[in-house]
């Protein structure tokens, strides 16, 4: 069953259309991100689901109610966002605790939900500190259970650990996978890194100026992005411009029948799906190697300049200026935004040039 459903969402700030007909369901328990670049819109869906913003147009539901005009204290949200906004003034389980002093718990049932929110959030035996005296990850963690300790049916987060350093975003980010995993909680999250939509999400929805591009999971997106957009936002991607000519492109080093109309189109071909062996006659050359110890990253020039990007395994001894011969065995075929096509696998034949 979809725990939460957001038809046709429609949103405008001083007569510009922002949110565009955003349509989604979100199944009981689904983790989804909401990823795009800055000013996308991402910050506003959420807002509009938390109830913080009225949407112009559309509807959300929330089970099997409407709660498009209810306000936030009566929706089944709790909310994160980056900067924590906790009351600096007050201890950790003060903080927690606030929102359950306004629904009139008993000191003990408050006493209780407390104490087990801090164990479920790692920390337990902070609830006498004062927010001053934590980290910024600690601080995050705080938030999230002061979100949690409201139970709410749904858990909205916006980039909650975009200030934190790279290796504390992802031990944060994989407790709260863990938490959200054992609460069996829906959860919308925001984000505008791939790398937290990809580890975190069971699925992705990529927007762009307000518009859903792609709805899939990490899997599917990576693998088969359905717009130019989503190709060169989700993770690396070498894009090579070619005319198609009588069913194959136009283009010294891959020469590959393509089967689409004629006219101009893009090959797009992920780095682990670029090959490389050495071939004297080859117009294209090593610029650079990157070792990451995993596989090394080879920067290669083409004969127009245009840069490519191939993953090769941890041994192979490539050098700047060496010639290569390419080869590729899965490319996507954009002409605008539009996919046309998926080849694979391709190899592409020896080079024609004289
Ligand atoms: N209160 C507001 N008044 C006017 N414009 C706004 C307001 N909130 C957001 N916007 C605009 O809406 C667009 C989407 O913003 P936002 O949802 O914050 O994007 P994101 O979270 O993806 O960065 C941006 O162009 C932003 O400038
Ligand atoms: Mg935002």
């Amino acid at each position: 069953m979809s725990q939460l459903t957001l038809k046709n969402l429609g949103k405008s700030f001083d007569e510009t259309d922002v949110i565009h007909d955003v349509s989604l369901d979100v199944a009981d328990g689904e983790l989804v991100c909401l990823l795009g670049p800055s000013g996308s819109g991402k910050s506003t869906i959420l807002r509009m689901v938390g109830g913080f913003e009225p949407p112009d147009r559309g509807s959300i539901i929330i089970g099997d109610h409407d709660v498009t005009h209810v306000p936030p204290e009566r929706r089944p949200t709790g909310m994160v966002f980056q900067s924590h906004a906790l009351w600096s003034h007050m201890s950790v389980a003060e903080n927690i605790a606030f929102g359950l002093k306004l629904r009139r718990l008993s000191r003990a049932d408050i006493r209780e939900k407390v104490t087990n929110v801090l164990k479920l959030v790692g920390l337990d035996g902070y609830g006498a500190r004062r927010v001053w005296q934590l980290s910024g990850g600690q601080q995050q963690r705080v938030a999230i259970a002061r979100a949690l300790v409201l139970e709410p049916k749904i858990l909205l987060l916006d980039e909650p650990f975009a200030s934190l350093d790279q290796h504390l975003r992802e031990r944060l980010r994989e407790e709260l996978r863990d938490i959200q995993r054992r609460l069996g909680i829906t959860t919308l999250f925001v984000t505008h890194g791939q790398d937290e939509a990809l580890s975190l999400a069971d699925r992705i929805v990529v927007l762009k100026s307000g518009k859903i591009e792609q709805v899939a999971s990490p899997d599917r997106m990576y693998r088969d992005p359905q717009t130019r957009f989503v190709a060169g936002f989700i993770g690396s991607m070498n894009f090579i411009a070619c005319d198609i000519r009588n069913g194959y492109a136009d283009h010294p080093l891959f020469p590959i029948a393509v089967p689409v109309s004629d006219g101009p189109v893009e090959l797009a071909i992920r780095p682990e799906a670029l090959s490389i062996r050495p071939d004297t006659n080859s117009p294209a050359r090593i610029h650079r190697t990157t070792d990451y110890g995993t596989h090394i990253l080879v920067d290669i020039t083409m004969p127009d300049g245009v840069r490519l990007k191939a993953m090769c395994p941890p041994s192979s001894a490539y050098k700047a200026g060496q010639p290569v011969a390419l080869s590729a065995d899965n490319v996507a075929i954009f002409r605008g935004e539009e996919k046309l096509a998926t080849i694979t696998p391709v190899a592409s034949r020896s080079l024609t040039h004289a």
